[in-house]
């Protein structure tokens, strides 16, 4: 069936998030962007129209849908220079792709720089009609989401390096420090109901302790993937991961703090309702909460979560034990981030539209050393990282784009599980003598990044494609016409600037 089409407006608009005015790129003009939802099996069209006219910031964009898999239509997953090239201002391009077997909690963001640091960036949930968790919770009004994101008061054009925050928001609300009477989000719950709410991470750089006081929370959701139920009292967050958790509503009727504590320094303070919001049970007054943080007694591990079906690893349940093992090297030198000895910076024409020119080798795919070929039909092994560490820092999330992967070695552990790991689109690989090994099978014809989802590193060259099937590429993945005038006007619009 042929969805409806949605219009998705990029427009300049100037925000006070947290306090302090600045100027923004914003889907459909709020920040977070407008929920973008349907049902599994649905079609989703959705036409981007970009009404860009500050060139504080970038005018063109470019944007992907976090978490789905884009099978077949790989030029609609959006990463700018991988997938294609950005829509100019005062133009449009129709997103048209289905989501036959997904479910779960999802965002979308611009991929073109660092444009979502300026605010480009909001939720997507798939539904599942027969959602096997639907008993655990009431159903409230659905989209009880919490959006985590950090927050910058400079242009992300003008950051240089890496941006600290200037705040963190929940919902698209915050405190600055200078700013303590902001306006906080308010999360409303009736006393003795269920909740299933939908934590996304939209964070360019922190990662996030998230825990709300007197409450536990049980996951059943884990970036797009039930899991069997686990109930934690925090839950370590990092960029673009999602979890969905139940949530009792149990407590005397009152006001409890919503806590994000951020990595990183600057904003890491309680003081005042910093890095937080509200959850205000009905009844309850129109105050901040006065409640203690409840103590951290079980955190998440990554090791806890297991698929609530478990479809069974690919590959022998040995390490190394794939049809194609990549140890990825890892490293950061002179400002810039390289995997296997390349640093990714996007080349003048998408991967996707060097691959359906008729490039086919990929040592002849641009950028050189950061294009990697692998055959269809086999079960991938990917090591990061093999190096020591220390130089590059971390943690780092890494997300791979096409498709999820069983985290079969986790950060922090040196145990494997070939059994009944996460499966998942962001992992950590951690810091310090971390080797995270993940798997997954080629069965998705395209080019499909793999990057640390620190935007301020991606920036800085910290990903790399892995060219999946380029001989099937072009068959899979028809295009539409649309799609061959993005790369022309781009260019024009570069020789006119
Ligand atoms: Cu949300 Cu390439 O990523």
């Amino acid at each position: 069936a042929i969805g409806p089409v949605t219009d998705l407006h990029i427009v300049n608009k100037d925000l006070s998030p947290d306090g302090v005015q600045r100027p923004t790129v914003l889907a459909g003009g709020t920040f977070p962007g407008p929920l973008i939802k349907g049902n599994k099996g649905d079609n989703f069209r959705i036409n981007v129209i970009d009404d860009l006219v500050d060139d504080r910031m970038l005018t063109a964009t470019s944007i992907h849908w976090h978490g789905l898999f884009q099978n077949g239509t790989n030029w609609a997953d959006g990463p700018a220079f991988v997938t294609q090239c950005p829509i100019v201002s005062d133009n449009s391009f129709l997103y048209n792709f289905t989501v036959p077997n997904q479910a779960g909690t999802f965002w979308y963001h611009s991929h073109l720089s660092t444009q979502y640091c300026d605010g480009l960036r909001g939720p997507l949930v798939v539904y599942d009609p027969k959602d096997p968790n639907a008993d655990l919770y009431d159903v409230d009004d659905e989209n009880t989401i919490i959006t985590l994101a950090d927050w910058y008061h400079v242009l992300a054009q003008t950051v240089v390096g890496v941006a600290t925050p200037d705040s963190t928001l929940i919902n698209g609300l915050g405190r600055s420090p200078d700013h303590l009477d902001a306006k906080l989000a308010v999360i409303t719950v009736e006393r003795n109901k269920r909740y299933r709410f939908r934590l996304i991470s939209i964070s360019c750089d922190p990662n996030f302790n998230f825990s709300i006081d007197h409450h536990s929370m049980t996951v059943i959701e884990a970036d797009g993937v039930n899991t069997q139920s686990l109930t934690v009292d925090s839950i370590q967050i990092f960029a673009a991961q999602r979890y969905s958790f139940v949530l009792q509503a149990n407590q005397p009727v009152g006001n409890y703090w919503i806590r994000a504590r951020p990595s990183g320094a600057n904003v890491t303070s309680f003081n005042g309702g910093l890095n937080s919001a509200i959850l205000r049970y009905v009844g309850a007054p129109d105050e901040d909460p006065t409640t203690d943080q409840t103590p951290n007694n079980t955190p998440l591990r990554e090791t806890d979560l297991h698929p609530l079906v478990n479809p069974g690893v690919p590959g022998r349940p040995v390490p190394g034990g794939a049809d194609i093992v990549h140890n990825l090297t890892l490293a950061f030198q002179s400002g810039r981030f390289s995997i296997d000895g390349a640093s990714w910076l996007p080349p003048s024409l998408p991967v996707l539209l060097q691959i359906l020119s008729g490039t086919h080798d990929a040592h002849d795919l641009m950028p050189p050393g950061s294009v990697l070929d692998l055959e269809l039909g086999k079960v991938v092994e990917i090591i990061l990282p093999t190096a020591p560490v220390a130089v590059i820092g971390g943690p780092h999330p890494f997300h791979l784009h096409g498709h999820n992967f069983w985290v079969v070695r986790s950060a922090g552990t040196d145990k494997y599980n070939f059994n009944d790991p996460v499966i998942r689109d962001v992992v950590s690989i951690g810091n310090g003598t971390d080797q995270v090994t993940i798997r997954y099978v080629t069965d998705n014809a395209g080019p499909w990044f793999l990057h640390c989802h620190i935007d301020w590193h991606l920036e800085a060259g910290f990903g790399i494609v892995l060219a999946e099937g380029i001989n099937q590429t072009a068959a899979h993945n028809p295009v539409p016409a649309a799609w061959n005038d993005l790369c022309p006007k781009y260019n024009a619009s570069l020789t006119t600037a």
